[in-house]
C-alpha cells in the first residue's frame, strides 16, 4: 500500500504536468482573452481585523464569542500580559501640549509622534474626539521602532496662512518611510482648501499656475492601513500613496466641492499591492487616479461623484516613460462625473498601461463613460503631434451599464502609431441620458466583443 502510494503520486503528478504540457492545458487560459489573470498580492485579502460598527457580532452574555475579533484580541493581550510581553504605549497629543484652541498645535503633534515612533513596544497615538487641532505642514517620519497606530477621533485642520507652507509647498500631512502604520479612528482631516482654490490658475486665469499642498501623503510606507476617516477640502489632492508597498485603504469618505481645482480623491503613484475598498469620493478632479510605477492595484466598492471619474493616468507627460499594470476596478458607481473609467496618455510618452479590468460598473449621467484618450493635453498651449505613445493593451470592460450625459458613450481615441491592442468589451449597455441614442467613437483600436455591447463602434479608423 505504502509502496503504491509512493509510486503513484509522482506518476500522477508527472501525468498532469505532461498532459498540460502536451495538450496545452496550462496555456489555454492565458489565450482566452476574457480570462485576465492577475497575480494576487498579499494586500488583496480583505481586511480581517476591522470591525464594522453595524456588523459587529456579539457573544452570548458571559460567554465570549470566539469568532469575534474583539475577544480574540482581548485573549491575546491577556496572554501577552501573562507572559510579560509588551503592550503598546498610549500617546495622547494633549499630553504633549496640544490645546485645540485655534492656535497652532504642530509642535505638540511632532513631539507626540517622535515619542510614539521611538517606542519599542508599539504605540497608539491618540487625537481625542470632539476637538479641532490646527496644524501646519508636518513630516511624520520613520522608520519607527515598532508598529504604530494613529487614532484620529477628532479633527485635524490645516492652517490657512500660505507662508506656513513655504518650505515645500506640496505637503501638509506627510508620512515618510513608516512601516506597519495604521491610521483610523472616524475623525476628520480638513485641508481647509478654499484659499488655495481661489489662487488656482484654473479658477483665476490671470494668476500663474502653482501647485498647492496635498492634504495627506504617504511616502515610501510599507504595510500601511488607512481606514475610517473623513478627508475633506484638500488644498489640492486629498490622499497620495507614493512609492508604498502593501496598502489597504478602506471606509474613507473624501469630499470637496465639484468645482475645486485638481482636488483628486485618492492618487496612487509608484505603489505596489494596494487595495482600496468601500470608499465614497466626490471632489473636483479624479476620484481615483493611478499613475506611473503602480502595479497590482485593486479598487472595489467605489462611489464616485462629483468629479472626473476613475482614471489611469495621465501617463507619459513631457515625453516620459510610464508603467502601470495589473489594475482591477470592480463594483463602482459613478454619478454625474465628467468621465467614467478613463485611461489618459499624452502624445510622445512611452512604456505601457496593461492588464486592466473595469468590471461591474454603473454610470448615471456620466459625460464620457468609457474612454481611452491617447491625445490627452491638459496645458495652456496645444500639444504638438508626436508619434511615440504609452502602449495601452489588455483592457477588459465587463458588465458596464448606465447612462451617458453626452451622445458618445464609448470613446477610444488611440495613438495612430501605437494603437490600443487587446481591448475587450463584454456586456456593455450604455444609453444617452437625454436622447437615448448613444454612439461610440473608435480610432486606432483593436477590439473584441463578447455578449451584448451597446453602442458598438460605428466608425472605425
Ligand atoms: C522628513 O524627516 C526625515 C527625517 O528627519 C527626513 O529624512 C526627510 O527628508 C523629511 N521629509 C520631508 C519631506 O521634509
Ligand atoms: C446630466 O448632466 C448634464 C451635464 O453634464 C446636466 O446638464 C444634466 O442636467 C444632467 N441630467 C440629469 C438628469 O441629471
Amino acid at each position: 500500500m505504502m509502496f503504491l502510494k509512493t509510486l503513484c503520486l509522482p506518476l500522477v503528478i508527472t501525468f498532469l504536468s505532461l498532459s498540460s504540457y502536451c495538450f496545452g492545458l496550462g496555456r489555454y487560459r492565458e489565450e482566452d482573452p476574457f480570462h485576465v489573470d492577475f497575480r494576487r498580492g498579499r494586500a488583496y485579502h480583505l481586511p480581517t481585523s476591522y470591525r464594522h460598527p453595524y456588523f459587529r457580532t456579539f457573544g452570548v452574555r458571559g460567554q465570549p464569542n470566539y469568532h469575534n475579533s474583539y475577544y480574540k484580541n482581548e485573549i491575546q493581550s491577556r496572554l501577552d500580559r501573562a507572559s510579560g510581553a509588551a503592550t503598546p504605549k498610549v500617546v495622547n497629543v494633549d499630553d504633549f501640549g496640544a490645546k485645540a484652541n485655534g492656535r497652532d498645535d504642530s509642535q505638540a503633534f511632532k513631539k507626540a509622534w517622535n515619542y510614539a515612533c521611538s517606542s519599542s513596544q508599539g504605540a497608539i497615538m491618540v487625537v481625542p474626539k470632539k476637538k479641532i487641532y490646527r496644524l501646519k505642514p508636518i513630516n511624520f517620519s520613520g522608520p519607527c521602532k515598532s508598529p504604530l497606530l494613529l487614532k484620529i477621533y477628532g479633527t485635524l485642520e490645516a492652517t490657512e496662512d500660505h507662508s506656513d507652507y513655504q518650505d515645500n509647498g506640496r505637503r501638509w500631512l506627510y508620512f515618510d518611510n513608516v512601516e506597519n502604520l495604521r491610521v483610523e479612528g472616524g475623525g476628520i482631516i480638513d485641508g481647509n482648501g478654499k484659499t488655495w482654490w481661489e489662487k488656482s490658475c484654473k479658477v483665476n486665469k490671470a494668476l500663474p499656475c502653482k501647485e498647492a499642498p496635498t492634504a495627506v501623503t504617504f511616502n515610501e510606507c510599507t504595510n500601511l492601513r488607512v481606514s475610517s476617516l473623513r478627508i475633506k477640502d484638500a488644498q489640492q489632492m486629498h490622499v497620495i500613496f507614493q512609492k508604498c508597498v502593501n496598502v489597504k485603504a478602506f471606509n474613507l469618505l473624501v469630499t470637496a466641492p465639484g468645482n475645486s481645482p485638481n482636488t483628486d480623491g485618492i492618487h496612487v503613484t509608484g505603489t505596489q499591492n494596494i487595495y482600496i475598498n468601500n470608499c465614497v469620493i466626490g471632489t473636483g478632479d479624479d476620484c481615483i487616479s493611478i499613475v506611473s510605477g503602480s502595479k497590482n492595484v485593486r479598487a472595489t466598492g467605489i462611489t464616485c461623484g462629483p468629479g472626473h471619474g476613475i482614471s489611469i493616468g495621465s501617463l507619459g507627460a513631457g515625453n516620459s516613460a510610464a508603467y502601470v499594470s495589473n489594475v482591477i476596478i470592480n463594483k463602482a458607481t459613478l454619478s454625474g462625473t465628467d468621465n467614467g473609467v478613463r485611461i489618459k496618455t499624452w502624445q510622445g510618452g512611452s512604456g505601457y498601461a496593461k492588464n486592466i479590468k473595469f468590471q461591474n460598473i454603473v454610470m448615471y449621467n456620466v459625460s464620457n463613460p468609457i474612454i481611452i484618450d491617447q491625445n490627452y493635453c491638459d496645458q495652456e498651449n496645444p500639444c504638438r503631434k508626436q508619434t511615440s505613445a504609452v502602449q495601452v493593451s489588455n483592457v477588459l470592460y465587463q458588465n458596464i451599464r448606465g447612462t451617458s450625459a453626452s451622445n458618445v458613450a464609448m470613446k477610444f481615441d488611440c495613438s495612430q502609431s501605437v494603437p490600443c491592442r487587446q481591448i475587450y468589451l463584454q456586456n456593455v449597455a450604455l444609453k444617452a441620458e437625454e436622447t437615448k441614442q448613444a454612439s461610440s467613437s473608435c480610432a486606432n483600436v483593436i477590439l473584441s466583443y463578447r455578449g451584448d455591447v451597446s453602442p458598438p463602434c460605428s466608425s472605425r479608423s
